[in-house]
């Protein structure tokens, strides 16, 4: 990430700035013993469990575990690029960024992709343009008229026209000089088999797709009749990620911030639609399904999301999906069922917005939604109806966390099934067995929390001091370490440390993966008082009698069996009790 810029003017950059006045721009902050603390921004919560290291220019969540420095910070809560963080720090402190620190790769995609947003933003005028000021856009913008569209809607979302003819747009583009190679690679035209180019979105109505800044990635064209394909898409492209953009976003998010809910339709119409008439909560994922990275976008702004997807087979399957992928994370989700019409742009345009709004109001939860459904799919006077229906169901049951919420859901499925409470469990029983699933408890759902041990107390010593990690490497076995993990972390850090001379700074992000750079800074956290050699001792002790326990037992199973190596576990036993004493001197 930071191969362009040395790391000693990273270092200098993030120095120079005060990682909670950065944090304060964006959260509310009161300090509390050495740290900082807040309403997370990256996950919705009422109570802080975000924290901020003024000394050591960390942030970490004790909720959802994000986690960074100042400059990942501004990555995340401005959605921008590692270089254009690093710019604005070195802007705050006054540092000069030089130009020539950027590889010429680097310059060249950049430049490559600006290029294509170029493009993309002049591509989305001339079809705008077409629809409003060209005889030739009369036809689309009759359409969009004749489907209840407003000027303003038109002129909000930029909607457009290609138009008819092989090469109208290709040529306007020549003719201003816009490359070939660039078009070709946003696919707004294609090349035929002799060599000659044309407009692949030709006499099609246009939706322009933009990211979360406004900037148009991409398009979407539908035709004005029945004739197929309906829709034609822009691929993906340097500048247009599908699964990471939600259309609207940029539209919609202040109402979503406000309302603290997010309405997840399918289509480009159902999202216009809805805008048209002041529901503007709305976005659509793009003919894709929800992913989790979508859940991300709208993570900072909602806490709701309510599914509203075509009451079709595809789109009954897509909100099964989303729920599925929904499940266990922090948003509250509801699904939202049309009675009739077939999705929520023939809704709000037969019923009206106040309608919509109702339905939004008495939309689900997502076992009701599933179930409900289930029971209008089988025939549940047949027992393979019952046994089809708690089929559909048990999935999202078994991945329920908390007991009494699974529990209640096996009960709620014994009235419309006509089953007793014990006939259920004892189905979802085989089910599990049968599939080999492992209920999730909550416990174990929540590994990381903020009550600490030993070994965490040691760790954040260790990779704040490179005398306690020299202790460590000196006294402790890495195998004492119950956690496998802070046994990789350490040979990580020692390697560094040893190779380099440095153990903190940029490089750790390098060494270290993801799930490990997350820890760290967990741990960073810490305010630890213990002294290193009594965690040592007693990390040593706790390691030593867990290796007792289990030579023991082994040599206990071995002697009953009847094998003679059981005296060589005793011996062990034996060698490790002595260990023990001389430990606990
Ligand atoms: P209308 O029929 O105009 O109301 O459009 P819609 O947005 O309701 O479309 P529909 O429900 O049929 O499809 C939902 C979404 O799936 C669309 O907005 C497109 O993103 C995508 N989609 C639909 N049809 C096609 C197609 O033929 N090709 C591709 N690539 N995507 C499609
Ligand atoms: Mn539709």
């Amino acid at each position: 990430m930071s191969r362009y810029f040395d790391n000693e003017l990273i270092e200098r950059i993030k120095d120079a700035n005060d990682i909670v006045s950065i944090v304060s721009e964006h959260v509310a902050l009161k300090k509390k013993g050495k740290n900082y603390w807040g309403c997370c921004p990256f996950h919705n919560e009422k109570t802080p469990s975000f924290s901020v290291a003024p000394e050591k220019g960390f942030y970490y969540c004790f909720g959802c575990h994000a986690s960074g420095n100042s400059i990942k910070f501004l990555m995340e809560i401005e959605g921008i690029s590692f270089v254009e963080a690093l710019e604005k720090l070195a802007n705050r402190a006054n540092i000069p960024l030089p130009e020539a620190k950027l590889s010429p790769a680097v310059r060249a995609r950049e430049e490559h992709r600006k290029k294509l947003y170029e493009a993309s933003e002049l591509a989305a005028k001339f079809f705008h343009n077409c629809l409003l000021q060209t005889s030739m856009g009369k036809v689309g913008l009759e359409y969009l008229k004749k489907r209840g569209l407003t000027d303003e809607t038109i002129n909000n979302f930029r909607l457009g026209f290609a138009p008819d003819g092989w090469d109208r747009l290709y040529k306007a583009f020549k003719e201003r000089g816009i490359e070939e190679s660039i078009l070709i690679e946003l696919n707004l035209v294609r090349k035929n088999d002799k060599g000659g180019v044309y407009d692949f979105f030709r006499n099609r109505i246009m939706f322009p797709i933009m990211d979360g800044k406004g900037r148009v990635v991409g398009f979407g064209g539908r035709v004005m009749d029945d004739s197929t394909p309906k829709y034609l898409n822009s691929p993906e492209s340097q500048i247009f990620e599908k699964g990471k953009i939600l259309f609207a976003f940029d539209k919609a998010y202040k109402s979503i911030r406000e309302s603290k809910q997010a309405i997840l339709v399918e289509g480009y119409m159902d999202v216009i639609s809805a805008h048209n008439k002041g529901i503007t909560n709305v976005v659509a994922s793009l003919g894709t399904a929800y992913t989790q990275d979508h859940g991300h976008i709208l993570m900072r702004q909602a806490e709701e999301i309510i599914l509203a997807y075509d009451m079709d087979g595809a789109g009954r399957q897509a909100a099964t999906r989303a729920i599925e992928l929904l499940q266990n994370t922090d948003f509250k989700v509801r699904v939202l069922a049309m009675p009739d019409g077939k999705d929520p742009d023939d809704y709000i345009r037969n019923h009206g917005p106040e309608a919509f709004r109702k339905l939004v109001d008495s939309a689900v939860k997502p076992f009701d939604y599933l179930l409900s459904e289930s029971l209008i799919k089988y025939d549940i006077n047949e027992s393979e109806g019952k046994q089809a229906v708690m089929e559909a169901v048990f999935p999202f049951i078994a991945n329920i966390h908390n007991q009494t919420v699974r529990d209640d859901a096996l009960k709620a499925l014994a009235l419309p099934l006509w089953l007793d409470n014990s006939t259920i469990y004892r189905y979802f029983r085989s089910y599990i067995r049968k599939g080999n699933i492992e209920l999730v408890s909550e416990s174990q759902s929540v590994p990381k929390t903020i009550v600490s041990g030993d070994e965490d107390h040691l760790m954040a010593l260790a990779i704040n001091d490179n005398k306690v990690l020299q202790d460590i490497v000196n006294y402790l076995p890495l195998e004492d370490f119950q956690n496998i993990q802070y046994r990789g972390i350490i040979e990580k850090i020692y390697t560094l440390f040893i190779t380099s001379g440095q153990m903190q700074g940029e490089s750790i992000g390098e060494v270290l993966t993801p799930e490990e750079y997350e820890i760290y800074t967990r741990l960073m956290m810490l305010d630890v008082k213990e002294a290193v050699p009594v965690l040592i001792r007693k990390i040593r002790l706790h390691s030593l009698r867990e290796q007792y326990k289990m030579h023991s037992i082994m040599a206990d199973q071995l002697k009953r069996a009847g094998d003679s190596t059981f005296i060589s576990e005793l011996h062990k036993c034996q060698e490790i009790q002595s260990l023990i004493r001389e430990w606990s001197k």
